[in-house]
């Protein structure tokens, strides 16, 4: 049976750090409200002339070197955002061309905070069904371009980033103890639209708006919904709940990281944290912090490694692998 295993992981993020006390005389806040409600400390904010491709670019390139392999040895990318540089084209033909890739294919996911976990799931598809060999997957957004700073509720959250993952079809024995994407769990609702949505669009404004969120509700579906569908990909990949080494979950908020560690029974010294320098970077977070984990040897071959997201939608779902 043929598996998608990850063969590198390469993440960017834009130069300049914006520390919580930035925004304390420009709107009604403290560090320690933010620091206390959501574990963000400090978060990226992408240059005025970088585009969310740029960073997905930054990002695959560091992939490709983590991995060992040139542009053209990809088949295909596909790259997770909300934001991108333009309607169309896609940014991951953006990113195929800034890489100098002369063939293959690219396209975009859209599922906002969830992306990278739908992208994932689609090359892990792809691979397996002998569509690609290769593939770079990744989350890149500038969620600081769709902010309303008047909005203190949303604009403290989010930071801009991008965080690639190279897969590679491998042969496996079709058990759970094969290397690479083992299962995944996908979900959504579009009655929760309201609860966090951005006010502007091509066929409605003609503007790119500004993200609107209910924060407290969605903080309510997050709780319950994160925890249950990595149960279910537990589930679907034959691994008990005891078998997991690592959660890498959607870096939102630290409180709903921990209250989804404790539903999981995880300690957190198992759970990857990357919330207070990355802030929320939306479809970019997970891979942004596989990659960071990556790069400080937390990830032993064979280790069981779940990654679990919810975004607007709402969309949510979660991917088990083992590394
Ligand atoms: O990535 C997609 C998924 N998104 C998420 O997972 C985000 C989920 N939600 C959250 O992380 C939290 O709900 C927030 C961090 C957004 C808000 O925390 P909360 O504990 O749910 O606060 P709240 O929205 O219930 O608001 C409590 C109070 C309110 O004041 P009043 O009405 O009680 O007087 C807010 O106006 O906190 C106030 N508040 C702030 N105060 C200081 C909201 N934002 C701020 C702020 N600084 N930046």
């Amino acid at each position: 049976m043929r598996r998608a295993i990850v063969r590198g992981t390469g993440h960017y993020l834009p130069e300049r750090v914006v520390e919580n006390s930035w925004f304390e005389d420009k709107l009604d806040t403290t560090d320690a409200w933010i620091r206390s409600r959501t574990g963000i400390e400090r978060r990226h904010f992408a240059a005025d002339d970088q585009g969310t491709s740029d960073l997905g670019i930054a990002a695959a390139k560091a992939a490709l070197a983590n991995a060992g392999l040139q542009a053209d040895d990809i088949d295909a990318v596909i790259v997770a955002t909300s934001t991108p540089d333009y309607t169309f084209p896609s940014v991951a033909t953006m990113v195929q061309a800034g890489l100098g890739m002369t063939r293959g294919f690219a396209f975009d996911v859209q599922a906002v905070c969830a992306g990278f976990i739908f992208a994932l799931s689609n090359a892990d598809a792809m691979i397996r069904s002998g569509q690609a060999d290769r593939m770079l997957v990744i989350g890149a957004e500038t969620f600081t371009r769709i902010m309303d700073w008047t909005d203190r509720g949303t604009c403290v959250l989010f930071g801009d980033g991008a965080g690639a993952l190279v897969l590679e079809a491998a042969e496996g024995a079709g058990t759970a103890e094969d290397r690479g994407i083992l299962a995944t769990d996908l979900n959504s609702d579009g009655k929760y639209r309201d609860l966090l949505y951005v006010d502007g669009g091509v066929a409605t404004t003609g503007t790119a708006g500004h993200l609107r969120m209910q924060g407290n509700l969605v903080f309510r579906h997050a709780v319950e919904k994160l925890a249950a569908t990595a149960h279910r990909a537990l589930e679907k990949a034959g691994i008990p709940e005891d078998g997991v080494d690592w959660l890498v979950p959607h870096q939102a908020n630290l409180r709903i990281i921990e209250a989804t560690a404790k539903r999981m029974n995880l300690p957190l010294e198992k759970v990857v944290l990357t919330v207070a320098d990355h802030g929320n970077t939306s479809a970019a977070s997970i891979p942004l912090a596989l990659s960071v984990a990556n790069s400080e040897g937390r990830f032993q071959p064979g280790q069981i490694v779940v990654a679990e997201a919810i975004g607007g939608g709402l969309a949510w779902g979660s991917v088990v692998l083992r590394w």
